[in-house]
């Protein structure tokens, strides 16, 4: 069976897709599941954040029909492996926009992503093809939000493209949920977001939020996600929550 795909997508850039991608694909990982992240971002801040590089073949060759198999590179992290992305897949935006059924280029990619649990697609801070495809390809959409006073901008323009999508090309495709990310419990305005948010996507929203933490900010930086950069931060911890929330919501 294949592993099940989630995207993590918002058109809004800087908002936690790639530190929530690469610390909840870790904390999977960490309970045994193969996990598989696929960077799709041309920035490659997945791919840094696991202390990987591309040298070779990545999500461009992916999008061009080579075998998941042989460019899932297996990280330093146990049962953690990573298609690469490197500055080179923003042409294939262009071209995936004039190929005939360019939108459908992943999800062929991932019929065989037999050999793992959970598949992670980190989106690009837009709502162009390499988004298109990943929401095209995915089973679930994981939209992480962070928490500042325009959180809610934009998002009802994400939420009508997942039902475009839904409807056209991938009907299966569902929101996993709504995460908060760099809440700052000492302020007024953190609350007063996070109460607004969620009166909005009600129960869609993740009960664990994610804490604005400089461990967090910090982790990439080495290479490293929470879990093995310090384990026992708010962070991790947090990240931890998620995973199981996000396992418990089929
Ligand atoms: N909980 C947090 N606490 C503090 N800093 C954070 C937290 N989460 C993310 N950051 C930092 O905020 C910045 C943006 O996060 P991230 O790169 O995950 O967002 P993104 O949505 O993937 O951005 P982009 O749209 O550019 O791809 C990064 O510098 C990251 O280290
Ligand atoms: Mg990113």
């Amino acid at each position: 069976m294949p592993g099940k795909v989630y995207a993590f997508a918002n058109q809004k850039g800087g908002v936690g897709k790639t530190t929530s991608a690469i610390n909840l694909a870790a904390c999977l990982a960490e309970a045994g599941e193969r996990a598989l992240v696929v960077d799709l971002d041309p920035q490659a801040n997945a791919t840094s954040g696991l202390g990987m590089r591309a040298n070779g073949t990545s999500t461009y060759d992916l999008l061009d029909g080579a075998p998941l198999t042989s460019l899932a590179k297996p990280t330093q992290f146990a049962n953690l492996f990573l298609v690469p992305s490197r500055p080179e897949l923003a042409g294939a935006v262009v071209e995936l926009s004039q190929r005939e059924d360019g939108e459908r280029y992943l999800a062929a990619a991932l019929q065989e992503s037999d050999g793992f649990d959970f598949v992670l697609l980190d989106c690009p801070p837009s709502l162009g093809p390499l988004t298109v495809n990943a929401l095209a390809a995915a089973d679930r959409v994981v939209v992480p939000v962070q928490t500042e006073y325009y959180a809610l901008e934009g998002l009802a323009q994400l939420v009508q493209s997942i039902n475009l999508i839904k409807t056209r090309l991938n009907p299966r495709l569902a929101i996993a949920g709504v995460l908060l990310t760099m809440v700052d419990t000492r302020t007024r305005l953190s609350a007063d977001v996070e109460a607004e948010v969620r009166k909005h996507f009600g129960a869609l929203v993740f009960d664990a939020v994610v804490p604005r933490s400089v461990r967090v900010a910090e982790a990439p930086s080495h290479g490293l996600p929470l879990t093995h950069y310090d384990r026992r931060s708010r962070g991790a911890e947090a990240y931890w929550k998620v995973a199981m929330e996000l396992v418990e919501r089929t």
